[in-house]
C-alpha cells in the first residue's frame, strides 16, 4: 500500500494546446518577437516565470508581466482545452482498488490545479492536490511533497519532467519519467530517474499494480430523425473522449461489415417492397450481428460503448410506427440483444413539427424518413412512452436550441451516472 504521486500537466492531463496559447498571447502582449514553435514547446512542464527568463531571455520584472499576461487567459478560458491522457482513468482506478494512496504534486499554481481536477471530474481519486500559492514563493517540488505526504517515504513519484526527478531525489523517493509527457529522453538521460515508462500501459508494471478487469459502459442516443443527433452523438463522443474515457462509437443500423450491409438494404428508396415485418427482422438481424461482433466484446474489455441508436429505435419506428405492436418488436429483439441493454439511453427531444421541418429540409432522406407524417408522429409518441416507463435508464434532453448548450446539458447528466460507476469500482 503505497502513496502514489502524480504530477499534473504531462503525467494525468495534457495541456499542451491550451498552455502553448497562452504563452504565444503572453509573448504577443510583451510586444517581442514571436520565437519558434520549437522554443515555445520548451515552456511545457517547468514553472512559468523560469521559461520566460531562460527562453525568451526576460528579467525578473518581466517574466512576472508575461506571467500575468499568460494567467489573464491561462487560468480563465485556455485550461479547458485540457485533456484526460487515455488509459489514465482506469489505471487511477486500479491503483485506488489495490488500496493505493494517490496524491497530486504540481508546478502548476493549487487553484487552477483544483480547477482541472474537478472540471475533468477526477477529484475522487485524490487523497490531496498540493501546487504552489501564486501569491507566494514557490520553494519546490520537494516542498510540496513534503506537504502532500507528512514526511511519509513509503510513495514514489510518476512525473514528466526534471522537476519531478530533483523533487522526488530531494525528498527521499523513487521517481518515474513519463516520455508520453512533455519530457525527453534527453532529458531522462542528464538527470536519470528510478524507471521509465513510454505509455500509461507501462505504468502497471512500474507501480506493480494489476490492471482492473471490469465491465464497460453502455450508452445509445435516440431521437426522431431531424433531432440533431449526429451532432450530438459526435459532440458527447469528444467530451468524453476529453475526459479520458475509452469510447467506442457505433451506429445502428451498422457497425460490423455485415450490419452496414443489412443497412443498406433497409434505407434503399428502391426497396418500396419491403413489408413492415421484414424490415423489423432486418434490423433485428443488423442487431444481432452487431451485438455480438461489436458491443458486447467492446464492454467485455471495459470499454464506453456509444451507439448512435439502439433497440428503442426499432421498437418505436418498427413497434409503434408500423403498428406491428412495441412488445412484440421487443419480443422479437430480445434474442438479438442478448442482455446487452443499454446502462443509460440518451433521449433527444424535439417537438415534432420542428423535427418534421429539418426532415423536409433534408434532401437526401433516406427510405425510413420517407414514411408519413402518422408514422413518425406514432414514432415520437413512443419514444415518449419509452421515456416515461424507464426512467432509470433514460436522459431526456430538450433539443431545441443551440447544439453546444445541449451538448453540455447532455454530458453534465452523463458524467454524473459515469463518475457514480466509477467510484462504485474504486472500492
Ligand atoms: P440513422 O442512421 O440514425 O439516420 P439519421 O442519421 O438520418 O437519423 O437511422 C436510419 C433510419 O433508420 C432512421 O430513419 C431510423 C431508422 N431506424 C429504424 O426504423 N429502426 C431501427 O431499429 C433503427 C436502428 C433505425
Amino acid at each position: 500500500m503505497k502513496a502514489i504521486v502524480f504530477d499534473l500537466d504531462g503525467t494525468l492531463t495534457d495541456s499542451a494546446c491550451g498552455i502553448i496559447r497562452a504563452v504565444r498571447y503572453a509573448i504577443d502582449k510583451m510586444q517581442v518577437e514571436m520565437p519558434s514553435d520549437e522554443l515555445i514547446s520548451k515552456f511545457l512542464g517547468p514553472p512559468l516565470a523560469l521559461s520566460f527568463r531562460e527562453y525568451m531571455g526576460f528579467n525578473h520584472e518581466e517574466a512576472v508581466k508575461a506571467t500575468e499576461y499568460y494567467r489573464e487567459v491561462y487560468n480563465t478560458e485556455y485550461w479547458k482545452y485540457n485533456k484526460v491522457y487515455p488509459g489514465i482513468r482506469q489505471l487511477l482506478i486500479s491503483l485506488k482498488k489495490n488500496g493505493h494512496r494517490l496524491y497530486v504534486v504540481t508546478g502548476k499554481p493549487m487553484a487552477i490545479a483544483n480547477k482541472v481536477i474537478t472540471h475533468f471530474k477526477l477529484d475522487h481519486f485524490f487523497d490531496r492536490v498540493i501546487g504552489p500559492d501564486e501569491n507566494q514563493y514557490y520553494d519546490g517540488k520537494c516542498a510540496s511533497l513534503n506537504a502532500a505526504l507528512n514526511g511519509n517515504k513509503n510513495a514514489i513519484m510518476v512525473g514528466d519532467r526534471a522537476s519531478d526527478i530533483l523533487g522526488a531525489r530531494e525528498y527521499g523517493i523513487p521517481v518515474v519519467y513519463t516520455l508520453y509527457g512533455y519530457g525527453s529522453i534527453e532529458e531522462y538521460n542528464k538527470f536519470g530517474a528510478d524507471f521509465i515508462v513510454n505509455n500509461v500501459e507501462e505504468l502497471y508494471d512500474v507501480l506493480n499494480c494489476p490492471k482492473a478487469k471490469y465491465k464497460g459502459y453502455f450508452i445509445s442516443i435516440e431521437g426522431n430523425d431531424g433531432s440533431g443527433k449526429s451532432t450530438q452523438r459526435d459532440l458527447l463522443r469528444d467530451k468524453l473522449v476529453n475526459f479520458g474515457f475509452d469510447v467506442y462509437a457505433t451506429r445502428e443500423p451498422g457497425g460490423t461489415p455485415l450490419s452496414e450491409k443489412i443497412r443498406g438494404l433497409l434505407l434503399d428508396r428502391e426497396n418500396n417492397s419491403m413489408t413492415s415485418l421484414t424490415e423489423a427482422y432486418l434490423f433485428a438481424s443488423a442487431r444481432a450481428q452487431h451485438v455480438e461482433e461489436v458491443i458486447m466484446p467492446a464492454i467485455n474489455r471495459g470499454e464506453l460503448v456509444l451507439s448512435d441508436r439502439f433497440v428503442d429505435s426499432s421498437v418505436a419506428y418498427q413497434g409503434a410506427g408500423h403498428e406491428l405492436g412495441m412488445d412484440i418488436v421487443a419480443k422479437l429483439n430480445a434474442p438479438a440483444v442478448n442482455g446487452a441493454m443499454p446502462d443509460t439511453t440518451v433521449y433527444l427531444d424535439l417537438p415534432f413539427e420542428n423535427a418534421m421541418r429539418r426532415r423536409q429540409e433534408n434532401s437526401k432522406a433516406d427510405r425510413i424518413e420517407l414514411y408519413d407524417y402518422s408514422f413518425h408522429e406514432r414514432a415520437q409518441n413512443a419514444f415518449h412512452k419509452l421515456v416515461k416507463d424507464n426512467p432509470e435508464r433514460f436522459i431526456s434532453v430538450d433539443a431545441a436550441g443551440d447544439a453546444e448548450t445541449i451538448s453540455e446539458n447532455i454530458f453534465a447528466r452523463v458524467i454524473e451516472r459515469l463518475i457514480d460507476k466509477e467510484k462504485v469500482l474504486c472500492g
